[in-house]
């Protein structure tokens, strides 16, 4: 009896094995590199995909991020929706990570930064929307929380995302894991440094702990949309898409992820080898 019992189990787990592998496998290409003469094409690229998905999908589940870059995708989706062509009613938000300490109307936390960049600006139901909290009480379970609504709400359709001078995609720093899960990290001294300018300058104001998405969280999304501009992302731009894959630039994980669509406008681009190949795969995509 025993025997037969192992023999089940191990097909079971082969089985399941083999479906998730294929449910993995459904879909995969080649990660999309998209190159835009400057900020403005990027902007309306990255929004004509968001668009397009919440036009195929009104409850989508949408993943969003800060910072300066995905700005001008948001005035785009901000002009759409004020124009009766899009509709965020029944979009539900998750955003990749917030500043630990920093209570959501503090005007530095992603909180604000989400409701004054995007949120206020378009027909979203606010019960839809979840930004991490950077003042829970026990952050381990508030993290759990956070993973479990994601679930709840199905799964991450789209996660937007901009890439860090380091290579982070959330705050997930060099040297997390590549299967982390959403957590309280430590930033970087050199994200310190890059994101001081929105602290008066001040590097002794920028929270030094985040909460952020994991990368085996971030991965879990249906498709990933990267955007980044200007030479500074140039280095980490040419490490994410032709570096190895490594826990050293996060964002090189995605060239594990079956639908990863990187948005750059010349500058960030300018240090990647194959442009022409991916100008050339971009013009000839298939439509079929
Ligand atoms: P940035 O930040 O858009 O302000 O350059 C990107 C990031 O750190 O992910």
């Amino acid at each position: 009896v025993l025997k037969t019992l192992k023999i089940e189990f191990v097909t079971l787990i082969m089985n399941h094995a083999l479906h998730s592998t294929k449910k993995y496998l459904k879909g995969v290409r080649l990660m999309q590199v998209i190159i835009k003469e400057n900020y403005d094409e990027m902007s309306k690229e990255a929004a004509q995909i968001i668009k397009d998905a919440i036009h195929l999908k009104p409850n989508l589940v949408l993943g969003l991020a800060t910072g300066s870059t995905p700005i001008g995708t948001y005035k785009e989706l901000i002009r759409s929706c004020k124009e009766g062509d899009l509709d965020f009613s029944k979009v539900v938000t998750f955003n990749l990570d917030e500043y630990v300490g920093l209570p959501q109307k503090h005007d530095q936390s992603y909180h604000y930064f989400m409701h004054d960049k995007l949120f206020n600006h378009i027909n979203i139901n606010e019960a839809n929307v979840h930004v991490p909290s950077g003042i829970a009480k026990d952050f381990a379970q508030y993290c759990q929380w956070y993973e479990d609504e994601i679930d709840k709400a199905g799964g991450i359709d789209l996660q937007v995302l901009g890439i860090g001078s380091d290579g982070h995609i959330g705050f997930n720093e060099p040297g997390t894991s590549l299967a982390s899960r959403t957590s309280l990290v430590t930033l970087t001294e050199e994200t310190i440094e890059d994101n001081k300018r929105f602290f008066a300058g001040d590097e002794a104001a920028v929270p030094r702990f985040a909460i952020t998405m994991g990368v085996g969280t971030i991965m879990e999304a249906k498709c990933c949309l990267l955007v980044a501009n200007s030479e500074k992302k140039a280095d980490p731009v040419s490490m994410l898409v032709e570096g190895p894959i490594t826990s050293q630039i996060t964002a090189s994980a995605l060239q594990m992820h079956p639908n990863a669509i990187v948005i750059v406008d010349e500058s960030a681009a300018s240090k990647l080898k194959r442009v022409d190949y991916y100008k050339w795969a971009y013009e000839n995509r298939p439509t079929f």
